[in-house]
């Protein structure tokens, strides 16, 4: 295996920093943060009203202000659990492989960033199973709804189904995760920044979004890394499967607001959702791939990508 100092375009002092400042900068070591001075207040939204794609759809807006509350209570709920999936099945196993399996004995300092990184993780499905007790019990909720896992954790279940060997079952969690890691931020952004929901559900965001910031930053040195100390076919098979993962994330995925529409009983469920498919069939999912772009040119393989950047770069319409 090569050491992180052989390897170009590493930034090891930039894991150095951030490993350093773990103690004050990570949500899990000052887990008080998380108290808001403000009580919850049941006319405050759970969830922003602009990033339900169909809010503004007549059907929708011709329904009791109780029930669209509903909805977005459960537009919350369900982005917490689909969250809580990501964490769990997909970044954790992920990560942990990387730190176990492809790391060396002497990329110390990568290895400490992928602990403390797991470290956060876990405390965020924490974060996020205390938040949806929380939401059931402010808002009295005695339902289970059923909400399927997201399009994009799907495609992978799919896509490991169809892998014969172990290690292309683990990059293709671990191409996932990358992806995940280097551009959720901008769609915690939007929640974080969102002034208009109740004040805890954003502080969630705030906290976990700021943890990310150093993810981001962490994992595409960490991948550089661990690339270089991948056999030639499996640096194939993870370019082959970066792309899979780019177009994963980016991909129209309106099952959990159906899922949530049609079980309060919605009786327009179908054409709110098929308006709005319509609609949006040519926007573009909120994340920000700029990061992922120069981790592909870092690593020399952006030429052997088979997803189109550019309109990501400009991110529009959520989903
Ligand atoms: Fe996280
Ligand atoms: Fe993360």
């Amino acid at each position: 295996m090569k050491t992180a100092i052989e390897i170009a375009k590493v930034d090891h002092q930039l894991v150095v920093r951030l490993n350093q400042a773990w103690t004050r900068r990570a949500t899990v070591c000052s887990p008080d943060k998380a108290l808001v001075s403000e009580a919850f207040d049941p006319a405050r939204p759970d969830y922003p009203e602009c990033m339900v794609p169909f809010f503004h759809h007549p059907k929708f807006q011709a329904l009791s202000e109780e029930l669209k509350s509903s909805v977005l209570t459960w537009g919350w709920i369900g982005y917490n659990l689909r969250t809580v999936t990501a964490e769990e099945h997909v970044v954790n196993p992920a990560l942990s492989v990387i730190a176990n399996q492809y790391l060396g004995k002497d990329d110390w300092h990568f290895r400490e960033a992928m602990q403390q990184t797991l470290i956060d993780e876990h405390y965020h499905t924490l974060m996020h199973l205390r938040a949806i007790e929380r939401t059931r019990e402010d808002r009295a909720l005695d339902q289970n709804l059923d909400l399927p896992p997201s399009v994009t954790y799907r495609r992978l279940v799919a896509l490991r189904e169809t892998l014969a060997e172990q290690w292309q079952r683990d990059l293709a969690s671990i191409t996932f995760a990358v992806v995940a890691e280097i551009s959720v931020n901008a769609y915690l952004d939007l929640l974080a920044d969102d002034q208009t929901i109740q004040p805890q559900n954003r502080r969630v965001a705030e906290l976990h979004n700021r943890d990310e910031y150093a993810h981001s930053k962490v994992l595409a040195e960490v991948a550089k890394v661990m690339y270089a100390n991948l056999q030639p076919s499996q640096q194939a098979f993870f370019t082959q499967t970066l792309s899979v993962a780019l177009s994963a994330f980016v991909a129209q995925d309106y099952s959990m607001w159906e899922a949530i529409l049609t079980q309060l009983g919605v009786d327009a469920a179908q054409q709110i959702i098929a308006d709005t498919q319509e609609r949006n069939k040519n926007a573009t999912i909120m994340r920000d791939y700029s990061g992922l772009q120069r981790l592909a040119e870092d690593l020399g393989i952006s030429d052997a990508i088979d997803f189109d950047f550019r309109p990501t770069l400009k991110t529009a319409a959520v989903a």
